[in-house]
C-alpha cells in the first residue's frame, strides 16, 4: 500500500455537467462549457474533478440512465470534447474522475429494447430481472420490493404479442431497468467499458449505487420490518457478490499506471458497514454519507469524525469526507434545517429563513471537514456559498422522484439549479442566451463568480484558503488528535502543526491562543464567534 497514493488525501471537485456551464445556449450545461472552464476550477486549488454522466440518455433521471456507455450525449457533446477536458485537465494539475454507473441501463439501451423485442426466457431477457408475475394471470409484482424514488420497483411490460407479460425490476425509475449482474455478458461489457475510460485516460470512475449490483438469489420479499433501519440486512444492497464484482474491477484500474481508482457511491450505514467496501482489494474510496448526515454540532461531529477514522482506519484506507452532492439538500441550507432533511426535501419541510446563517454554518463546517485527515469531495456551486432552491415551480421541477412520490418529496432540482458565474449577465454567465433548465433565483447575482473572486471574505476566496492552507499544512496526510481543552459546544482537535476549533454553539468563545491561519468568518477581537471555525498554529 502506498501511503503516498494521491487519492488519499485528494479534493475533488464534482463538476455536473447539465449545470456547470453551457456553451452552446441551449440552456443544458454541456463539455466545451467544462473544458473552457476548467482554469477557474484548478484556480480553486483541488485535485482532480469527478464528471457526472454525460452519456446519451433520454435523461429521465438527469443521465443517469444511460443508453451508451461509451459516447457522449450530442446534446453535452463529443467524444472529442471529453479529450479535451482530459488534456486540459491533466496540463492543470487536476485529474478526471467520470462516472459509471453499472446497476442499472436507460431503457433506451439497445440491450434493453432488445430484451423488450425477445421472448420470455431469451438471452436477451437474461441481461436484465425479467420475471413472471405472481397471482392470477401474473398480474402482481413478482416481490414487495419499492423503487427508492417511490411506487414499486417492478414494471410490467407487454409482450409482442399484444398480452400483458413479465415484469422487470428497477430500483429506481422505470427507466432505468436493473442489469443482471449474473449474467457473464453483462460482466464482460463492463470490462469493455472500464477499459474504454481508462484507455481514454481517465483516472478513475466514480461507482453509482455501488452496493447494488447483486441482489439476494431468488429475489425474496424484504422482510416487513426492514426499511427503516438503515443498517439492517436487504435482499438488494450489500450483497457479498457485489464485493467479487468490485475486486474484479480493481485489478482492471491496477493493470494501468497512474494510480487510477475506483469511488464507491454506498449509501451504507453505519460507517462500519461501509468500510468493509474499501478493503484493500476492494475500492479506493466511499462517500462517507453518515459524515454527510451529521448536524454541525460538536458531540455529534466528534463522534461521526472518530468513528470514521477508526472504520476506515481498521481496513488501511482514509475516510472520504463530503457535505454537498447532486442528491442532497446543499449545506449552506441543510445545515441550519430544523429537522435536518435526511433523505431529501419533502413539501413539508419550511425554507430556510435566515440564508445568511445557513452559509456562515456551511463555511464553518466546511473547515472542519477540509482539515481533516483524508479525501473530500466539493460539490459545483458551495465554494459560492450557494442556497438551496426551494421555490421552483411544481410544473418545472424533473427530478423523477417528485412525479413518483406525488409530489411529497420535492426532489433533488434545488440543488442542481446552473451555478452563477457572473453577477450582470444573461443566466448569471451560465451561458450567453439567457436559458436555464432550471430557473435561476434573481438573488443569485450576489453569488456570481465575478461577484467574490478577489473579494476578501467571500465565500469563493474563503474555500481558495482553506484549500491553500489545507496543501501547504499538508492536513489531508496528517494525523487527528483532539483537544480536551476545548469549551463546551467547540469542536477541538489538531491535525499536524494546525490547532481546529469550530464553535458550533450560538454564542461567542474567547479565541485560542496562536495564529490564525484561516478563519471561516470574521472573527471579533479576541472572540470566536458562533458557528465559526478557525485554524490555528500554535
Ligand atoms: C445515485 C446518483 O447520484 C443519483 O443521482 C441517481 O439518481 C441514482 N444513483 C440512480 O442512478
Amino acid at each position: 500500500m502506498n501511503s503516498n497514493a494521491w487519492w488519499r488525501s485528494a479534493v475533488v471537485y464534482q463538476v455536473y455537467p447539465r449545470s456547470f456551464a453551457d456553451a452552446s445556449g441551449d440552456g443544458i450545461g454541456d463539455l466545451p462549457g467544462i473544458a473552457d472552464r476548467l482554469p477557474a476550477i484548478a484556480e480553486l486549488g483541488v485535485d482532480a474533478i469527478w464528471l457526472s454522466p454525460y452519456y446519451p440518455s433520454p435523461q429521465h433521471d438527469a443521465g443517469y440512465d444511460v443508453a451508451d456507455y461509451t459516447d457522449v450525449d450530442p446534446r453535452l457533446g463529443s467524444l472529442a470534447d471529453v479529450d479535451r477536458i482530459l488534456t486540459g485537465a491533466h496540463a492543470l494539475g487536476m485529474r478526471v474522475l467520470v462516472d459509471l454507473v453499472p446497476n442499472h441501463s436507460s431503457w433506451d439501451h439497445p440491450w434493453f429494447r432488445a430484451a423488450l423485442a425477445s421472448a420470455p426466457g431469451s438471452p436477451e431477457r437474461a441481461r436484465y430481472l425479467f420475471r413472471d408475475g405472481k397471482g392470477p394471470g401474473g398480474d402482481e409484482p413478482p416481490n414487495n420490493w419499492q423503487s427508492v424514488f417511490g411506487g414499486p420497483a417492478w414494471e410490467r411490460v407487454t409482450e409482442a404479442d399484444g398480452t400483458p407479460g413479465q415484469w422487470y425490476l428497477h430500483l429506481f425509475d422505470r427507466s432505468q431497468p436493473d442489469l443482471d449482474w449474473t449474467d457473464p455478458e453483462v460482466v464482460a461489457f463492463f470490462d469493455d467499458v472500464l477499459r474504454f475510460w481508462l484507455d481514454r485516460g481517465v483516472d478513475g470512475f466514480r461507482v453509482d449505487v455501488a452496493n447494488a449490483m447483486a441482489k439476494a438469489p431468488g429475489l425474496p420479499d424484504v422482510a416487513p420490518t426492514a426499511g427503516t433501519d438503515r443498517s439492517g440486512s436487504s435482499p438488494m444492497w450489500e450483497q457479498p457478490e457485489v464485493h467479487d464484482i468490485i475486486r474484479h474491477w480493481r485489478t482492471i484500474t491496477d493493470s494501468y499506471p497512474g494510480q487510477r481508482i475506483l469511488t464507491g457511491e454506498a449509501w451504507v450505514f453505519p460507517v462500519e458497514r461501509l468500510a468493509a467496501w474499501v478493503r484493500p482489494d476492494e475500492m479506493h474510496q466511499a462517500f462517507n454519507f453518515p459524515f454527510l448526515e451529521a448536524p454541525f454540532e460538536a458531540t455529534e461531529l466528534r463522534r461521526v469524525v472518530q468513528r470514521s477514522l477508526d472504520a476506515f482506519g481498521s481496513v488501511d484506507a482514509p475516510s472520504t469526507w463530503v457535505l454537498s452532492n447532486h442528491d442532497v439538500v446543499r449545506h449552506a441550507s441543510r445545515l441550519v434545517m430544523d429537522p435536518l432533511p435526511i433523505g431529501g426535501l419533502r413539501r413539508d419541510h419550511a425554507a430556510v429563513t435566515d440564508p445568511a446563517r445557513g452559509v456562515r454554518v456551511a463555511r464553518a463546517a466546511t473547515a472542519v471537514m477540509l482539515a481533516l485527515p483524508g479525501s473530500a469531495y466539493l460539490f459545483q456551486g458551495e465554494e459560492l456559498g450557494l442556497p438551496e432552491v426551494f421555490d421552483i415551480p411544481d410544473a418545472l421541477r424533473q427530478d423523477p422522484t417528485f412525479a413518483r412520490s406525488g409530489g411529497e418529496h420535492l426532489g433533488r432540482d434545488g440543488c442542481r439549479v446552473p451555478i452563477p458565474w457572473t453577477a450582470d449577465a444573461p443566466a448569471f454567465g451560465f451561458n450567453a442566451t439567457g436559458e436555464s433548465w432550471l430557473p435561476q433565483p434573481a438573488s443569485w447575482a450576489a453569488f456570481a463568480r465575478d461577484a467574490q473572486r478577489g473579494v476578501a471574505g467571500s465565500t469563493l476566496e474563503f474555500y481558495r484558503a482553506a484549500l491553500a492552507t489545507r496543501r501547504a499544512e499538508g492536513l489531508g496526510g496528517a494525523a487527528l488528535e483532539w483537544t480536551d481543552a476545548a469549551p463546551a459546544g467547540v469542536l477541538g482537535f489538531r491535525v499536524g502543526a494546525v490547532r481546529v476549533w469550530a464553535n458550533t454553539t450560538a454564542d461567542a468563545v474567547p479565541l485560542p491562543e496562536g495564529d490564525v491561519l484561516l478563519a471561516s468568518g470574521p472573527l471579533q477581537g479576541e472572540a470566536l464567534p458562533a458557528e465559526t471555525t478557525v485554524w490555528i498554529r500554535g
